[in-house]
């Protein structure tokens, strides 16, 4: 039998020498060869529902930097569009769609089980990414948190305040639900199949929880992802998922046991010795590193990196960014980031 990859061992509990390390967004644009790949499928949707050349740049930092874990390369604004919202990206500014505010609206989308034939090229890839991956690299699946998708199909496009979203929940909250819902349930449909396709691990993306107040992140933040990693363990109880409230503050204390996730992603809004005090005790963190040292690098980004691996040293983690890396980060950034991990 061979050793099990560092990352599903750090997601069942272990306590590594060095933890594993992969990246959020790190199949992008701050690489040559994804810009170079992009260009060669058109746009960035082409590319999302071109398997041969999604599974490209999902290889292209594996090959470069030796990541742990490769991320399917894909949207969480697929599942929107699945459900027969449309979708298109306007260069430099990021994703529009067709909103849903009305019931009227909301009864034109497709059923959550009839999204599967619009996603299957997103199957397609994860096939070949489990045949092409390095037998040691852990293929990761993932989509969004029902708020953070329904954020987008609310107002349309990506907003500072998440305003829309909270308008509607609180100006009629029978749509606003149906809404959740239909979200919820088809990507518990979607997360499925890219586990059946073959991925290995999923991770849920809630990007705005951070703006639900009081009781509302328990209800619309917290219990969708719990419903949704409940379905799937009940399916596939051996596949590891890893939730993302990014800003929850000290809310991520406690947020293991209340999703049933294996692992917590932490933004860079909390410190590494409060996560490593409230958060790791149970169960395995990733995530951390303020994204801009990838853009800045130099002592700053070798110390910070030092401060969290000394921090979390005491439980079970993968190293990660607090979030996604962005466009405008110099590659040798990255490098000198894997480095410091591995030599610290
Ligand atoms: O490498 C990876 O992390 C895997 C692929 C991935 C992408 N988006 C590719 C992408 C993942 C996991 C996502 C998640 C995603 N998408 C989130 C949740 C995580 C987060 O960032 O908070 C959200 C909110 C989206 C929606 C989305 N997609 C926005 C708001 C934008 C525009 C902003 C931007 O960075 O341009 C995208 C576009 C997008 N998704 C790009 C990539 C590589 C850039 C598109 C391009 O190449 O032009």
């Amino acid at each position: 039998m061979t050793a099990k990859k560092t990352v599903l061992r750090a997601l069942a509990g272990e306590v590594l020498p060095t933890p594993p390390i992969w990246m959020m967004r790190q199949a992008g644009r701050y690489l040559p060869e994804y810009r170079a790949t992009r260009a060669q499928a058109g746009d960035f949707l082409s590319l999302c529902y071109n398997p041969e050349l999604a599974a490209e740049v999902t290889l292209q930092p594996i090959r470069r930097y030796g990541f742990n874990a490769a991320i399917l390369f894909a949207d969480i604004l697929l599942v929107p569009q699945a459900l027969g919202a449309d979708l298109w990206f306007v260069t430099g500014e990021g994703p529009r769609l067709s909103t849903i505010t009305s019931q009227a609206e909301l009864d034109k989308l497709v059923p959550a089980d009839a999204i599967h034939d619009h996603l299957s090229p997103i199957y397609e890839t994860v096939k070949i990414l489990s045949r092409e991956l390095p037998s040691e690299t852990t293929l990761i699946g993932f989509a969004g948190a029902p708020w953070t998708v329904a954020t987008y199909m609310i107002a349309g496009r990506g907003t500072p305040d998440q305003g829309p979203a909270h308008a509607l929940k609180d100006a009629d909250r029978v749509v606003f639900d149906a809404l959740m819902d239909r979200i919820t349930e088809a990507t518990i449909h979607y997360m499925s199949a890219q586990i059946e396709a073959g991925a290995e691990v999923m991770k849920i993306f809630d990007s705005w929880a951070g703006s639900l107040q009081g009781a509302d992140f328990a209800q619309y933040s917290i219990k969708p992802m719990q419903r949704i990693t409940s379905a799937l363990k009940e399916k596939h109880p051996h596949v590891p998922i890893i939730a993302f409230p990014r800003g929850a503050g000290e809310r991520y204390q406690g947020a293991h046991a209340a999703i049933g996730a294996d692992c917590i992603a932490i933004d860079d809004g909390v410190d590494a010795s409060w996560v490593a005090q409230h958060v790791q005790p149970d169960g395995c963190v990733q995530g951390n590193l303020k994204s801009s040292h990838m853009v800045t690098g130099g002592e700053a980004l070798v110390s910070e990196t030092r401060r969290i691996v000394e921090a979390l040293r005491g439980g079970p983690h993968i190293f990660n960014l607090g979030h996604g890396i962005t466009p405008d980060a110099d590659p040798e950034n990255v490098q000198l980031m894997i480095d410091t991990v591995r030599n610290a």
